[in-house]
């Protein structure tokens, strides 16, 4: 942890604009060790800072676990309808950086979403390079066919518009029309276009692990920090992260 300015504190964790810190100072609303500090330049540890007698939110970065409900969208444009950050705190939004999403998941898809304010890491996590496997729980329109699961572990198949056959991928088939799929790419609805090319339409898509982050019990439309400084990889851990 570093030495920074007060007001760029208060500004980069979304509490004030740099210009308000100044008139917070004055309402006595910020202290630092007890004491209100003069001037909204004097450098502090964000640890040392309390706003209304309350410790700073997450004042080294955001890293979190949300699970998503169906119905909203992975985007901050508004125009697309109810989005996550409609329904995660406000304060994420007025942070520098925002918070934003690692990856996406469709509108009707529910489950595991990491939210960072850290751009390394949505880098880090959506490279194809880095190969971070996400575990898909699946219902689909019609029986499953056992042969389904040799094609989608060849590395040969393909989705309609693209020459590139997806990565080699596991399919589990756990009921007739029930599957579980581990993908370590994230292709643009890679999952209903794998399904759509052998002729199956996803009805249910639930994503129950991102990396070592398994949602667990955590109920949909919860979310709960992770611990930043294990997040070097989020493959490291074989058991996973529960949540
Ligand atoms: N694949 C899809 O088709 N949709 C998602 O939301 C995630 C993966």
């Amino acid at each position: 942890m570093k030495l920074r300015r007060l007001d760029q504190i208060l500004s980069s964790c979304g509490y004030c604009s740099r210009s308000e810190a100044r008139r917070w100072l004055r309402e006595g609303r910020v202290t630092v060790e007890g004491k209100t500090p003069r001037s909204e330049d004097t450098k502090v540890l964000s640890s040392q800072v309390l706003v209304d007698g309350e410790a700073l939110e997450a004042p080294e970065g955001v890293l979190a676990l949300y699970h998503k409900p169906p119905g909203c969208v992975c985007t901050h444009e508004t125009a697309e309808g109810t989005t996550i950050y409609d329904l995660l705190p406000q304060r994420w939004r007025r942070r520098h950086p925002p918070v934003t999403s690692v990856g996406r998941l469709d509108k009707d898809t529910t489950g595991a979403l990491l939210l960072t304010d850290q751009g390394a890491l949505v880098q880090r996590w959506t490279s194809p390079k880095h190969k971070v496997p996400k575990v898909y729980e699946i219902t689909v329109d019609s029986v499953l066919d056992p042969n389904m699961v040799p094609l989608f572990a060849s590395g040969q198949l393909t989705l309609e518009g693209e020459a590139a056959p997806c990565l080699p991928a596991t399919l589990e088939i756990l009921g007739p029309r029930q599957a579980r799929l581990t993908l370590v790419e994230g292709r643009f609805h890679q999952v209903k276009r794998m399904f759509a090319a052998v002729g199956r339409n996803v009805t249910r898509l639930h994503r129950s692990r991102f990396g070592a982050y398994d949602l667990a019990r955590l109920p949909e439309g919860s979310w709960v920090f992770l611990d930043l400084d294990q997040s070097a990889s989020p493959l490291d851990s074989g058991s996973g992260k529960r949540a």
